[in-house]
């Protein structure tokens, strides 16, 4: 198979850590990756808050009730929307851009022998009032996602969810 593919398939969302930290220059590279994600009209209106400080994660993760693992990550990706710089200021498609960087930095924890999990925030306002309000963000700024990083302690075998019925051939 393509080595490519077989990342992108090995992707999994991975929820126990190893205590050990995440280089900066690891870092360095899912960002990289996140920001070479496609924006609408190329607006990038993303921005990514990186939180290593364990008792910011630990309330990160009080915050997030599906995202408790947040707490034992090496690092902690809070991804937000400039909603002004969204094209035509549209949320929409200020979540897809956001989106297609989160995917980026899933995908690039992977092939850096990372684990990663993508953490929902938007639209549960509770959620979006616990970001804005711990990590200061201006009225501008939305929450999008949280990511939980670190050196994974659980394997997960590579899959596709491939579904047949999910097709369809030139009309439904
Ligand atoms: C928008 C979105 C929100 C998600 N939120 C959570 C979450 O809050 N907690 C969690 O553990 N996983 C969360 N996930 C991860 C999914 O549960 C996971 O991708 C799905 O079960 C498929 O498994 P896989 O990633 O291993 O292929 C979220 C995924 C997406 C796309």
């Amino acid at each position: 198979v393509n080595p490519a593919i077989e990342s992108i398939l090995g992707r999994r969302s991975i929820r126990r850590f190893q205590d050990r930290e995440v280089p900066d220059e690891c870092v360095r590279t899912l960002l990289d990756a996140a920001m070479a994600a496609p924006s609408a009209c190329c607006k990038d209106p993303w921005h990514f808050v990186v939180v290593r400080d364990r008792g910011i994660l630990a309330k990160l993760a009080e915050g997030l009730p599906n995202g408790q693992m947040l707490a034992s990550a090496g690092v902690g990706l809070a991804v937000c929307a400039n909603i002004d710089a969204a094209h035509d200021r549209l949320i929409s498609y200020a979540l897809q851009d956001c989106s297609a960087a989160i995917e980026n930095v899933l995908l690039a924890a992977h092939a850096l022998g990372l684990g990663a999990v993508w953490l929902g925030v938007h639209p549960r306002k509770g959620r979006m009032a616990h970001l804005a309000d711990l990590l200061d963000l201006p009225a501008n700024i939305l929450p999008i996602a949280a990511i939980a990083i670190g050196w994974p302690a659980e394997h997960k075998e590579p899959r596709t969810r491939y579904d047949e019925t999910k097709v369809h051939h030139e009309k439904w």
